[in-house]
Order: structure tokens, then C-alpha cells, then sequence
């Protein structure tokens, strides 16, 4: 997966919606935290802001190399969810709207994540849930399916409370808090509303499609989400969100 440059200036609501994640983790001073999935490193720097030595992993050499420059002095380094290793054991792991991402294998990610903490360390992460844009997700798929398209393959996982809890439990995390909710978004910085959220967290979907097609396409998905989606105001993202705290047994 490839993330553009536009995603922090187009897309900054990831990190603007999730701020009290930051509250949840409640990272002390001196504490050793790991960031994965960081992005460009702006929840890093905000934990790293409250004293504790933070070390950011992304699965993306381009966003790595945004987080340094805009975060000197701070460590990040590339790794993949699925089978980082770190030398010295965490007392937390904190990762926002980047989980979902990892679907290949999220048991796999979860072992990672535990191998990594010490015994009685915190796991504390938010990511899209059950019924996670389901009307963009209807959209795109009915545009695909009237342009004689295959079915994408969906590059997201989007688990029930019950789904999540039960891969943590096994992974050999205790549950402390599970939430399950609605987050409607407004597409603020997307005047080209579904079309645009598309371009961006599905490019991945658009990659191997003939290119005289992409704009059509795009557009049909903007009629067909327009009812549930466009509001006066503006575009509107039907996010549902599973945020949790959890501790390693
Ligand atoms: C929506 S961004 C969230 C970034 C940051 N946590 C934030 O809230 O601003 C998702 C991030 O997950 C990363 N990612 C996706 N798959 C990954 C994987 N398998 N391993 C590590 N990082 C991954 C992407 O590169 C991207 O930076």
C-alpha cells in the first residue's frame, strides 16, 4: 500500500478526530512508546510531548521519511505490522486508524504487538469497525459492477467488538475497555467529495483499472453516494470506529 503526499494536508481529520486517543493511552513521562502505523508521525510527537521516549514503525518509506523531517530528533523507522521486531520490550503500543490496514493477518500483527510490550504493558489503539463506510464501500462497488468490473478485493478489515476482542483475548491480551461507535466525518478538505476518498484510501483499487475510465468511474461513485453522503455543508464519511485498551497478560 502506497500513501500519497496530499494525505496529511487533504486528510488531517485521521489525526484531528483521534486526539483523545492520546487521554486513553495516558503515556507518562519516561515511559518507552511504541507508535505503529504513525503515519507522519503526529501522534508520535504529541505523545513524545508528554515525555515519554517514542519510536514510530510504518509500513510506508515515504510516510517514515515525512515523519523525520517534520519531527527531528524523534525515531522512526519502516517495519511491517505483521512481524516487526524491536530489541528492548515497550511499555505501551498506541496505533491510530492504521490497524485496519493490517488485515492480511491480524493475529499476526497482535503477536507482534504483544512480543513487543512487557508483561502488563498496554495496548491501546482505535480502527475502523463493523459497517466502516459501508455506503462509500456500496457506492464504489456498484459503480464497479455497472462498469463491468471485477469486484475489488477490499485492502480493509474492519472487525465487530466481538471479532476484535475475541483475536486479542487469544493473542493473550486482557480486555480492558472496547468501544464501538459512529463517527460521521465531514470530507472538509475534499471538494471532490466520495470521488476523492477514494482516490485516496482505495488508490490501491484504482491502480490496475484502464485510465480512461477512472474519472467515470469516480463520478458514478459520487452520484450513487451523494444521497447518503452529501449534505449542505458538504461531504460527509460514514465512519464507524472500535477503540480499545488492552494489557498484555
Ligand atoms: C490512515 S494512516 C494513520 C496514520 C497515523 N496513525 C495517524 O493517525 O495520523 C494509516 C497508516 O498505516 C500504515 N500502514 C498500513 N499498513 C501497514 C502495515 N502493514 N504495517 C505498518 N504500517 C502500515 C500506512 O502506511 C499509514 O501511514
Amino acid at each position: 500500500m502506497r500513501w500519497n503526499g496530499r494525505y496529511d494536508s487533504s486528510f488531517g481529520y485521521v489525526s484531528a478526530q483521534g486526539a483523545p486517543l492520546v487521554d486513553l493511552l495516558d503515556p507518562r513521562p519516561g515511559e518507552r512508546i511504541l507508535d505503529l502505523g504513525c503515519g507522519t508521525g503526529v501522534f508520535s510527537a504529541e505523545i513524545a510531548g508528554r515525555g515519554a521516549e517514542v519510536l514510530g514503525i510504518d509500513g510506508s518509506p515515504a510516510m517514515i521519511e515525512k515523519a523525520i523531517a517534520l519531527h527531528p530528533g524523534m525515531t522512526f523507522i519502516v517495519g511491517d505490522g505483521h512481524d516487526f521486531t524491536v530489541a528492548d520490550r515497550y511499555d505501551a503500543v498506541f496505533s491510530n486508524a492504521a490497524l485496519h490496514w493490517m488485515g492480511r493477518d491480524p493475529m499476526a500483527v497482535i503477536a507482534s504487538v504483544r512480543d513487543a510490550l512487557q508483561p502488563g504493558g498496554r495496548f491501546v489503539a482505535e480502527l475502523g469497525g463493523a459497517g466502516n463506510c459501508a455506503e462509500l464501500i456500496a457506492a464504489m462497488l456498484t459503480a464497479w459492477r455497472e462498469y463491468g468490473l471485477r469486484e475489488p478485493e477490499l485492502p480493509w478489515f474492519f472487525p465487530t467488538p466481538a471479532e476484535y476482542a475475541t483475536l486479542l483475548e487469544k493473542g493473550g491480551f486482557a480486555v480492558r475497555l472496547l468501544e464501538y461507535f459512529d463517527r460521521p466525518t465531514p470530507l472538509d478538505d475534499s471538494p471532490g467529495g466520495a470521488a476523492d476518498w477514494v482516490r485516496v484510501f482505495g488508490a490501491s483499487l484504482l491502480a490496475g483499472l484502464p485510465t480512461e475510465i477512472v474519472e467515470p468511474l469516480l463520478r458514478r461513485v459520487n452520484e450513487l453516494a451523494a444521497p447518503a453522503l452529501r449534505r449542505e455543508t458538504g461531504w460527509m464519511a460514514d465512519y464507524v470506529r472500535l477503540r480499545f485498551a488492552a494489557v498484555r497478560r
